[in-house]
């Protein structure tokens, strides 16, 4: 039985991770966290019995009378999240808080030398060479959990490091992607929360709207697999059915490719199984009775329409504190298209200024990027201050 910790249990992929170790055989979940979402914590703990159960929220917190079950201790507060995940019980930590909050508990697991099934791309955009830093010295391993990465993951396995030429991260282009130009100023909050092919929760399809999902996917991926944004290593390319997940292509010119239906199931239990693959997993199949058309298109970067993609480029090329405040300003400039503050097609460029405008760091600490963070959040990003 590996034993694991799911920290955002009660979200999108907290959820379908449940789904998958409630389906397959070899896991005990050990412990599960939640925010808000009480009710759905509650259900969790009943059906899983894990041995900690972690109410991040202090306030919500104070809500919690549900009978809790012999063997079950109930734990309050962020702290929870990082004493846990260095608990030498745990053997795999499933990151899967979203947002900046994620940051702490990956850092403790990397640290802790833990397996990490990673969701939570913003540790890795905020903190990415300290992640990766602490991973070595500890032998941490982080398997993506994301579906591009994944693909990627599992196409790297048919070549060496050096045989790669570069790696292919493809995008649905969000549900914009055929909108005209002078449309796009319109976009609403409640258009901008449908997506085409994934179901997720809401701070992901918005930043696939933007294309920002997509930006911090850039800079992730510079993480994870160590590439080498000058050359460049990596390409973008639109391919709005999501079927293909991403690429990689070798020297020799062989492009290797996953592919499968739009579904978190898959790459969330491929992290979890990794270096093994099951069968009998929720997870659904490609129908290969019905006639599909795969297109794949490249971003033409002279529009303003794919300038999240260049701003993720070139902030993964800059490193230090850009991703940092790169995603702290996307925090609140969607909030305040939300607000209706500003419009939808301001986002990106509030972002740009906010990364551009700021006092770049090549080497921070995780105090100093934690500052920052704070620090960017206090802005009032719809006057561009
Ligand atoms: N959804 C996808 O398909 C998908 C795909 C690839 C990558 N990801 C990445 O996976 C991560 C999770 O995404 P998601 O779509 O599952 O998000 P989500 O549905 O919004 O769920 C977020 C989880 O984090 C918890 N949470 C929210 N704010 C928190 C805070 N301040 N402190 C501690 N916990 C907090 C939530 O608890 P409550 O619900 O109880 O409040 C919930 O358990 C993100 O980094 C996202 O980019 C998601």
């Amino acid at each position: 039985m590996k034993k694991i910790a799911l920290f955002g249990a009660t979200g999108s992929i907290g959820r379908s991770t449940l789904d998958v170790v409630g389906t397959i055989d070899g896991f005990r979940v050990l412990a599960i966290s939640g925010h808000k979402n009480l009710p759905l914590l509650r259900e969790q703990m009943e059906r899983f019995r894990p041995r900690w159960v972690i109410l991040t929220d202090e306030e919500a917190a104070k809500e919690w009378d549900f009978p809790v079950p012999a063997g079950t201790e109930i734990c309050v507060g962020m702290k929870a999240l990082t004493e846990i995940a260095a608990e030498p019980e745990v053997e795999i930590v499933v990151s899967a808080i979203v947002g900046r909050a994620g940051l702490e508990s990956t850092v403790a697991a990397a640290r802790a030398g833990k397996r990490i099934a990673l969701a939570n791309k913003e540790s890795l955009v905020i903190g990415g060479a300290i992640v990766k830093r602490l991973a070595k010295e500890s032998g941490a391993r982080i398997v993506p959990v994301d579906s591009e990465h994944s693909a990627i993951f599992q196409a790297l396995h048919a070549g060496k490091r050096y045989e790669l030429e570069r790696v292919i991260l493809t995008a649905s282009g969000g549900p914009f992607f055929r909108l005209p130009d002078e449309e796009l100023r319109n976009v609403t909050v409640a258009q901008a929360l449908k997506h085409p092919t994934w179901n997720m929760g809401a701070k992901v399809t918005l930043d696939s709207a933007t294309l920002m999902n997509k930006a911090l996917e850039i800079i992730e991926a510079k993480w994870l697999f160590d590439l080498n944004m000058e050359k460049p290593e990596l390409e973008v390319m639109i391919h709005p059915q999501s079927v293909v997940h991403s690429m990689v292509e070798f020297q020799d010119g062989a492009v290797i490719a996953q592919l499968s239906p739009p579904d978190m199931r898959l790459p969330i239990q491929n992290a979890l199984t990794y270096p093994d693959r099951v069968g009998g997993g929720p997870t659904r199949r490609t129908d290969w009775t019905r006639n599909q058309t795969l297109e794949f298109f490249s971003p033409d970067y002279s529009n303003p329409r794919f300038d999240a993609l260049k701003l993720g480029l070139e902030t993964a090329r800059r490193g230090g504190t850009a991703g940092a405040v790169l995603n702290a300003a996307n925090d609140l400039a969607v909030s305040a298209f939300i607000r209706g503050e500003i419009r939808f097609d301001e986002i990106v460029p509030r972002i740009r200024h906010c990364v551009e405008e700021h006092d770049f760091r090549p080497e921070p600490t995780l105090e100093e990027l934690i500052e920052l963070d704070q620090e960017i959040r206090k802005k009032r990003i719809m006057n561009n201050e």
